[in-house]
C-alpha cells in the first residue's frame, strides 16, 4: 500500500505545497491514489488524488461531515462557539438536508439575479476608482472589495455596518503563528457581529437573505438559533473568502498566459466557459473539507478506518490526465465540466450560481475596463497565503 507515514513524509514539503500544490499532487498521484501523510497539526490524515476516487468519495454517504465521527484526539481543527460550530460543512443528513431545504427556499434564483446590475456596478465603481493611478494591487482594490459588497448586499448587511472581513476570514484560513490569538478574537468579533445583525432584521426585516432565513427559523421554526447564526457565517465566509480567490487566481491565470488572454478578449462570449476552466486550473479550495469514515472504506484500494480523517485533494483531481487532457495546460476552449471546484454530491457549493455570475462579471468588468493590463513583477515574486487549504495571492500588483 503506498503510504507516507507520519515523520518520513518524503513527497510532502509544506512550503512547496503553498508554493506549487500541483507539482507535490502531482507526485502523490503518480506515487498511488491514497496516502497517509501527517496533517499540519501533526496528526494523520489520508490524502486522495484521484478524480475517480475524490469525485466518488465527495457524494459517499460513509464519509461524514461531523466532527463526532471523528476518533477521540484524532482531529484538532478550529474549535468554533456553537454557534458557528452549527453550520453546513460540518453536517450529514437530516439536519444537513433540513437546513439545505430550508435555505433554497431563501436563497433562490431570483435573489441571485436581483444581484447582477449591482455586481456589476460595484465592479465599475471600484476600476473608476483605481485607473487614475495606472497601477494597483488587484488583491487589495479588486479581487478583496468586489465579493465582500455583494454578500454584505445578499446578506442585509447596511453599509454603515460593513467590518472589515477580509481581516476576520484571513485570521481564521491563514492564521498568523506570530499572533495566535487573533483568529480567537475574529470568532468573537464575528459572533458579535451577527448576534448585533440578526437582532436588527428581527426588528426591521428587509428584502434579503438573512431576513427570509429568519421569517423561516421565527415562523416555522425549523431552524434553531445556533443554526440560523451558523448559517449566516458560513454564508459571509464561504462566500466571500473563496470568491476574492478565485479572482485573483483566475487574473493571474489570464495574465500569465497572454495568448489565451487575448483569444478571450476577442471573444469575451466565451466567459462562461473559460471560468470553468480558470476554476478547474487554480481553483481556491485545493481541498475539500475533511470528512471521516463511519466505517473503514475502501478507496482507490486502499483502506482507511473509520474515523480517521480524509483530504480529498481537488487540485490533485484537476490536473489527473485520466480525466482532463493535458491538464497543467490552461486552455479556456476546453470543456472543464466535470470539474470539482465546487464540490460535487450533498455538499456541493450553495452559492455556485453566484460564484459563477460574480466571476464572469468581475473578469468582464477588468478587461472591458483596462485593454493593457498587464503584471507589475516577475510572476516568480508574487507570494501565496500561507495555506494549504485556502490558494490565494498575497498582493497581486498590476499595470495597466
Ligand atoms: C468562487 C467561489 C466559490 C468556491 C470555489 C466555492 C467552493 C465550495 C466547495 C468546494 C464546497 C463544498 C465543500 C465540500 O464538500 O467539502 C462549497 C460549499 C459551500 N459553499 Fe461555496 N464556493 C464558492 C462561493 C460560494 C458563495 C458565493 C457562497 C454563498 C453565497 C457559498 C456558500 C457555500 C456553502 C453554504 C457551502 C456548504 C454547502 C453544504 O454543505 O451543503 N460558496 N463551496
Amino acid at each position: 500500500m503506498p503510504t507516507t507515514t507520519p515523520g518520513e513524509a518524503p513527497l510532502i514539503d509544506p512550503a512547496e505545497l503553498i508554493a506549487d500544490p500541483y507539482a507535490v499532487y502531482a507526485r502523490l498521484r503518480q506515487a498511488g491514489p491514497v496516502h497517509r501523510i501527517a496533517g499540519t497539526d501533526g496528526l494523520p490524515a489520508w490524502v486522495v488524488t484521484r478524480y475517480g476516487d475524490v469525485r466518488q468519495a465527495l457524494g459517499d454517504p460513509r464519509l461524514s461531515l461531523d466532527k463526532r465521527n471523528a476518533l477521540p484526539g484524532g482531529y484538532r481543527g478550529l474549535a468554533l462557539p456553537p454557534a458557528l460550530e452549527a453550520n453546513l460543512l460540518n453536517m450529514d443528513p437530516p439536519d444537513h438536508t433540513r437546513i439545505r431545504r430550508l435555505v433554497a427556499q431563501a436563497f433562490t434564483p431570483r435573489r441571485i439575479e436581483q444581484l447582477r446590475d449591482p455586481i456589476r456596478r460595484t465592479a465599475d465603481e471600484l476600476l473608476d476608482a483605481i485607473a487614475p493611478r495606472g497601477r494597483a494591487d488587484l488583491i487589495a482594490t479588486y479581487a478583496a472589495p468586489l465579493p465582500i459588497t455583494v454578500i454584505c448586499d445578499l446578506l442585509g448587511v447596511p453599509p454603515q455596518d460593513r467590518h472589515d472581513f477580509r481581516a476576520w476570514t484571513d485570521a481564521l484560513v491563514a492564521p498568523d503563528p506570530a499572533r495566535p490569538a487573533r483568529a480567537k478574537e475574529a470568532v468573537g468579533s464575528m459572533l458579535a457581529f451577527f448576534t448585533q445583525l440578526i437582532a436588527d432584521k428581527r426588528t426591521r426585516p428587509a428584502d434579503d437573505l438573512l431576513s427570509a432565513l429568519i421569517a423561516v427559523r421565527d415562523e416555522e421554526d425549523r431552524l434553531s438559533e445556533d443554526e440560523l447564526m451558523s448559517l449566516a457565517f458560513l454564508i459571509l465566509f464561504a462566500g466571500y473568502e473563496n470568491t476574492v480567490h478565485l479572482i485573483g487566481n483566475a487574473a493571474l491565470a489570464l495574465l500569465s498566459h497572454p495568448d489565451q488572454l487575448a483569444a478571450l478578449r476577442a471573444d469575451p462570449g466565451r466567459m462562461g466557459g473559460a471560468v470553468e476552466e480558470l476554476a478547474r486550473y487554480d481553483g481556491p479550495a485545493p481541498l475539500a473539507i475533511r470528512r471521516f469514515p463511519t466505517e473503514d472504506v475502501v478507496i482507490g484500494g486502499v483502506t482507511i478506518p473509520a474515523g480517521e480523517t480524509v483530504l480529498l485533494s481537488l487540485a490533485a483531481a484537476h490536473r489527473d490526465p485520466d480525466r482532463f487532457t493535458d491538464p497543467d495546460r490552461l486552455d479556456l476552449a476546453r470543456d472543464a465540466t466535470g470539474h470539482l471546484a465546487l464540490g460535487h454530491g450533498i455538499h456541493y457549493c450553495l452559492g455556485a450560481p453566484l460564484a459563477r455570475l460574480e466571476t464572469e462579471i468581475a473578469l468582464a468588468a477588468l478587461l472591458d475596463r483596462f485593454p493593457r493590463l498587464v503584471l507589475d513583477v516577475p510572476q516568480e515574486e508574487l507570494r501565496r497565503r500561507p495555506s494549504i487549504r485556502a490558494r490565494g495571492l498575497l498582493v497581486l500588483p498590476v499595470r495597466y
